[in-house]
């Protein structure tokens, strides 16, 4: 049996230990010092000026569209476009937050969106902000899509949540953007159990993300923050300060078990990227030896982080054989993400306009992934070798 995973954590047993360690002396529980530690910890292995971190992926994404909206950047009604191959928790916010929906199409040959695919969609509907998803450790190529962005003045936003690592030859996926999300679920790049987090090299965005994460309250701000907050609304005592709440906001909060384990297992990121991406690029060549199967581009990326290992057929019929070829060696299988969002139920119920999607469509008929991590031995490797050989 290949599992989507074999553990929650990359040194499974010597996280596990740390953890255990960690719960018997921590002073707290709740979001305190362990998750700033991270967070700085984070924005300093992506690059960016500031990291907020949150109790997944999905409220990481609900958070950038809610500190938008709070700060007067986007409004109700307004054309967000997304990737439509992508995961229900980067579409569902923009529809709970009131804006408009727009999905994009991807390329079958990258399985995201990229820049010709944004060109097309703006030809003919105009978009005030594009969040779009890095697609199971691939991107599109995302400096010509930042250029179009900055042109026609559309923000760009990252669901960065399977891309963590990534690197193109101008920069990490992830910093391409106003603002970022990550997943720390299991199964992840990286595993805090559950967890999320968003870069960004704005503070205002940073500071309204705090908030937002926060019940709207100051408590998380710095004191210039705190003062410039309660000057504002005439908030003068600290005991008054203590429940003053000052935009829309929810509890998204981490705790310190997030913190604490984001932290040690940052020690093994680089190596566990650089193993995902050495297993990736053994199994590709399988791929393109097998004329069933559609070898994906990456010439564009640096580093590829790879997050799993899809396998996109030539059509539907072949990925029965190739689904029942893994499934029959005990590879654990899932459909490529979300497929062609428009085909959810959610979707259907809230959004009355169907796009024309082909790319999307055929990714969703003729693809799978299943998982690529670490701890994959010689052995399994050699099972996923047999499973894509030709059927
Ligand atoms: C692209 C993408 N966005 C968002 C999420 C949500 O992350 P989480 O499960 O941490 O809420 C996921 C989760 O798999 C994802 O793949």
């Amino acid at each position: 049996m290949i599992p989507l995973m074999k553990y929650a954590f990359v040194n499974e047993y010597e996280t596990r230990h740390a953890l255990a360690e960690f719960i018997l002396k921590a002073p707290k529980f709740s979001m305190d010092q362990q998750c700033y530690n991270f967070e700085k910890k984070f924005s300093k292995y992506q690059g960016s000026k500031e990291a907020v971190l949150f109790n997944s992926g999905g409220s990481a994404n609900l958070a950038i569209l809610q500190s938008l909206k709070n700060l007067g950047m986007l409004d109700v009604g307004d054309n967000i476009g997304f990737s439509a191959l992508t995961w229900s928790t980067n579409v569902m916010p923009i529809i709970q937050l009131g804006f408009n929906p727009i999905p994009i199409d991807c390329s079958v040959n990258t399985l995201n969106v990229m820049s010709s695919n944004l060109l097309e969609l703006i030809e003919r509907v105009k978009i005030k902000c594009l969040f779009i998803t890095n697609v199971l450790g691939f991107t599109g190529d995302l400096d010509k899509i930042r250029e179009i962005c900055l042109s026609r003045n559309i923000i760009l936003l990252e669901d960065n949540c399977e891309a963590l690592g990534t690197e193109l030859f101008n920069g990490k996926a992830g910093n391409f953007s106003l603002a970022s999300s990550f997943s720390f679920f299991v199964a992840h790049h990286m595993s805090t159990i559950e967890g999320g987090l968003v870069v960004t090299n704005n503070y205002e965005i940073a500071e309204m993300l705090r908030i937002v994460r926060a019940n709207g309250w100051d408590r998380n701000l710095n004191a210039a923050q705190q003062l410039k907050w309660r000057k504002k609304f005439n908030v003068s005592n600290e005991f008054e300060a203590k429940y003053t709440f000052y935009d829309l906001g929810y509890n998204l909060r981490p705790t310190e078990i997030t913190g604490f384990i984001g932290q040690f297992q940052m020690q093994f990121l680089e190596k566990n990227i650089d193993q995902r991406e050495s297993n990736f690029l053994r199994l590709e060549q399988y791929v393109k030896e097998n004329e069933d199967l559609i070898f994906l581009d990456h010439t564009h990326i640096k580093k590829f982080s790879s997050f799993a290992l899809p396998v996109l057929c030539k059509n539907k019929k072949l990925r029965e054989s190739y689904f029942n070829q893994f499934s029959g060696a005990g590879v654990e299988i899932r459909p490529m993400i979300a497929g062609n969002i428009q085909k959810q139920p959610f979707f259907k119920k809230y959004s009355k306009v169907e796009y024309n999607l082909p790319g999307a469509d055929f990714i969703h008929d003729c693809g799978f992934y299943c998982g690529n991590y670490p701890e994959l031995s010689e052995n399994d490797i050699q099972v996923l070798r047999s499973c894509l050989s030709k059927y």
